[in-house]
């Protein structure tokens, strides 16, 4: 088992830079008083890293089938829940101006807002919990959560909180685009382990594995050197298309498309993605 460490390890390995991302000490994982474990992972810079955000062509296919999938148009008021660095936000706002990012971590709303900046894109960016919105009802024609974004909350009240919001925060017949896991190609996948490298350039080493008794992903990285020591954790709960689709209706939201990619394919058991079209009636 991991004990969680907040030894503080050698500046000199947090100088090694990694380009567009803040710098700053890497300090290994240790139990947060309150916050959840996404709370602190997002505002350090190895999340950029093992995330594993999809490289610049990936984007591009999903900037290409955003529009289409959503029906996007300029005049639409568009909330991208949980936007990380803006990786569709800013590009969106060339063509759709009227689009806002909201992220719980700092680190990544300022990231956004640089992006914008360099753009010269009209983007706005706010710091907030998405279970929280700080809108008001029926504020955007359009919403999107995407990218592995969901799932975060340690209970399924949480997860359901942020749906409800994106759900009070679209005027009725506004339209939602999610995107998650496919639950089934998940789990085929692990447990397993391998070596990475944190963004100042330390060794870890990543076990990912399925909790079946709460139903999580979980992913820990631990000192290549000293398995005791636990740099990062990271814990999804995985939802099933009939799972989701009831907390997607309790929430207010229809699903009208179920998609395996960005191009429109329908959803089939193999896709790694599953992405949901849902619509807000009332
Ligand atoms: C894997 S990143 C994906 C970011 C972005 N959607 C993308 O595709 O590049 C997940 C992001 O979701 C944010 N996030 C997760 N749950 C959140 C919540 N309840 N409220 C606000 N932000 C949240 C995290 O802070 C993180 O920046």
């Amino acid at each position: 088992m991991c004990k969680p460490s907040v030894r503080r390890d050698d500046a000199a390995r947090a100088a090694e830079s990694t380009s567009g991302v803040p710098q700053e000490p890497h300090v290994p994982y240790a139990l947060p008083d309150e916050d959840e474990w996404w709370q602190r992972f997002f505002e350090s810079p190895d999340s950029i890293k093992l995330s594993y955000f999809p490289a610049p062509p990936e984007t591009q296919r999903e900037l290409d089938g955003i529009p289409h999938l959503l029906r996007l148009m300029p005049r639409d008021r568009i909330l991208d829940a949980c936007c990380g660095m803006g990786r569709h936000a800013v590009p969106l706002a060339a063509i759709y101006p009227h689009i806002v990012g909201v992220d719980r971590s700092a680190m990544m709303v300022s990231m956004a807002a640089d992006a914008a900046a360099r753009a010269g894109v009209p983007c706005r960016f706010v710091r907030a919990d998405a279970g929280r919105l700080p809108f008001r009802a029926g504020q955007f024609t359009k919403a999107l959560n995407l990218f592995n974004s969901f799932g975060y909350c340690e209970t399924d009240e949480g997860n359901i909180s942020v749906l409800a919001e994106t759900a009070r925060c679209l005027e009725p017949g506004g339209v939602f685009l999610l995107e998650i896991r496919n639950k089934v190609q998940q789990l085929m996948a692990v447990p397993y382990s391998r070596g990475e490298r944190l963004a100042a350039g330390l060794r870890v080493r990543l076990h990912c594995y399925y909790d079946a008794s709460r139903r999580r992903l979980n992913s820990e990285w631990t000192d290549a050197d000293d398995p005791d020591v636990l740099h990062h954790f990271a814990s999804i709960r995985l939802y099933d298309p009939g799972e989701i689709k009831s907390m997607l209706t309790s929430a207010g939201l229809r699903v009208v498309g179920l998609y395996g990619d960005y191009d429109g394919a329908p959803f089939e058991p193999w896709h790694w993605k599953l992405i949901l079209l849902c619509r807000r009636d009332t």
